[in-house]
């Protein structure tokens, strides 16, 4: 196992719902070659808050034909799935929890955000590699189509204007979305 990235802070501002805003500076690891069976890499995203918005990925679509699978280990998150881009048509947030498994098809931008006061820990199974044409659809509008800030509830949404129309946004479990998907 060895850490194959860090993303910064400086890096992932300009997908921030407010840039410039402070908080820790490193936003989560990768960890790769975790096991030598089904899992292969292992993320970590950092608690804490960047203003009001979630520690989270910074969001990438595939561009390969594969599924991946993600399996939390520890803590508490939303997967922000969007359907389709430029053209967004279905937004889901798939609540997790440890033991949660989700499956995401190719049509699924997606990003994790930690919503929990710990760490949020996930292996995936993802060895097809990142390219910047994965992030490039998501840096070209500052970031996904919504994004997650601390509410009363789970967590409050805000719509991220530099999208066209976008469907209202559905909270579900895990076991809720492989009934859906
Ligand atoms: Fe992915």
């Amino acid at each position: 196992m060895y850490l194959k990235s860090i993303r910064t802070l400086k890096e992932q501002d300009e997908v921030l719902y407010k840039p410039g805003s402070t908080g820790p500076e490193s936003v989560y690891w990768v960890f790769t070659d975790i096991t030598q069976g089904k899992w292969i890499n292992m993320t970590v995203i950092t608690s804490g808050m960047y203003g009001e918005e979630f520690p989270k990925t910074y969001g990438h679509y595939h561009n390969t034909n594969v599924n991946e699978i993600y399996h939390v280990i520890e803590g508490q998150g939303i997967l922000l799935m969007q359907k389709g881009y430029p053209e967004v048509t279905d937004i889901v947030l798939v609540t997790l929890k440890p033991g949660d498994e989700v499956t995401i098809t190719p049509e699924w931008g997606h990003a994790l955000s930690n919503i929990g006061e710990t760490p949020l820990v996930t292996f995936d199974n993802w060895n097809s590699g990142h390219t910047q044409a994965d992030y490039d659809p998501i840096k070209k509008v500052s970031g996904m189509a919504c994004f997650l800030l601390k509410g009363e509830n789970i967590a409050k949404i805000a719509l991220n204007q530099n999208y066209g129309d976008l469907p209202t946004p559905k909270f579900m479990t895990a076991e809720e979305f492989k009934k859906y998907a």
